[in-house]
């Protein structure tokens, strides 16, 4: 019987503060449960596809816990068209497998977002030992309540809210914040309700924009005179809501859309306020993790640990409640986790009479 178990692990796609702590939870864990080696693989998948890995030492796994970013870097190769065999001639999923088997692996443990988790279930498919760990702070993977990074995200987007709330109000200015998120409106949503926003524009709710200049002219015309607005970078008027995805997404990569500029651009002609527009943007992903990523973190990669022990693969772990669990990597990839419109946080944000323009 073999007893060294030897793990990989990548991180892949968009990175998020509670990686290295995740990355550290499941090393730590697993050098307490069992005897192992591992190795981390660079820059996602691509690192996996070429063959560029580090053996790890226990020591790269100390003083982690509170750094930004990923130690194994990052990459968002090769979800397009994983399939196909391209310019360079790579079976790209061969080249994983090989590299997998060269490595002699037990299992590979890949942390990522929606992205990562097909590719994950892709390799598990074929046959490999794979175990998922949800990051992202869009906060759109199915089947699980949170993601590790979103906490964090939403603590500095809120932030950056209070922060433009009181100069808003010193000029009586419209402001409109553009939050991460071009599928889902998670972070737009919980920032916007923490934040003391007025208006909140997500993906999943298509707005009006005259119902959101209603809200600005009462507001210019009350003794209030400013407004916030939260608007996640991929929310959508109801006409573009209409086009075609392809024609939408042409029409944003032609003109370098911006949510927040266009929102405010109509609202200065339509209201004719002094609106602008600001973009936080990756701000919102880098830095130190906060106490409940940091924990949650943890939390993931133990349980990770613990499959790796019970030899329980080809699922990604998961928080319902306050249980730590896993799904079946078959159910979660390929399925996004939008706002619900009718979610109870959009409910609680309207019943204290927040504009979503719908
Ligand atoms: O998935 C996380 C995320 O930050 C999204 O909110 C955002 O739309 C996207 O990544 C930006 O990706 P990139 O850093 O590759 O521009």
């Amino acid at each position: 019987m073999k007893m060294k178990k030897r793990i990989g692990i990548l991180t892949s796609g968009g990175d998020c503060p509670g990686l290295n702590a995740a990355i550290r939870g499941v090393a730590r864990a697993a050098y307490e449960m069992f005897d192992c080696e591992i190795v981390g693989i660079h820059d996602g998948y691509r690192g996996l596809i070429e063959g560029d890995y580090t053996e790890m030492k226990r020591s790269q796994f100390s003083g982690i816990l509170t750094l930004g970013g990923t130690i194994l870097g990052t990459s968002r190769t090769p979800f397009r068209d994983m399939r196909k065999i391209g310019d360079d001639n790579v079976d790209k999923v061969a080249a994983m497998i090989k590299t997998y088997k060269e490595l002699k692996l037990d299992c590979l443990v890949t942390l990522g977002g929606n992205g990562t988790h097909k590719t994950a279930n892709l390799l598990s498919q074929e046959g490999l030992n794979v175990i998922g760990l949800p990051k992202t702070i869009d906060n759109d993977i199915y089947g699980t309540d949170f993601t590790f990074g979103f906490h964090t995200a939403n603590d500095i987007a809120t932030e950056v809210i209070d922060r433009i709330h009181s100069t808003a109000a010193s000029h009586g200015r419209c402001m409109v914040i553009e939050i991460m998120g071009n599928k889902a409106g998670w972070l737009t949503l919980y920032s916007g309700v923490a934040g003391g926003a007025d208006v909140i524009l997500i993906p999943e709710i298509p707005y009006n924009i005259e119902k959101v200049a209603e809200v600005v002219k009462r507001r210019a015309e009350s003794n209030k005179g400013f407004t916030i607005i939260a608007v996640a970078e991929g929310a959508m008027d109801k006409e573009e809501a209409k086009m075609k995805k392809k024609d939408r997404e042409a029409r944003r990569a032609s003109e370098h859309f911006s949510s927040s500029a266009y929102v405010a651009q109509l609202l200065r002609e339509q209201v004719g306020v002094e609106a602008r527009n600001v973009v936080p943007g990756h701000i919102q992903r880098g830095g130190t993790p906060s106490a409940y990523d940091r924990v949650l973190s943890t939390e993931f990669g133990v349980h990770a640990a613990q499959l790796i022990r019970d030899r329980v693969f080809g699922v990604t772990v998961a928080l319902k409640g306050n249980e730590i669990t896993h799904n079946r990597l078959s159910e979660v990839a390929g399925v996004a986790k939008p706002v619900p419109p009718n979610h109870q946080m959009v409910q609680t944000a309207k019943n204290i009479g927040i504009c979503f323009g719908d």
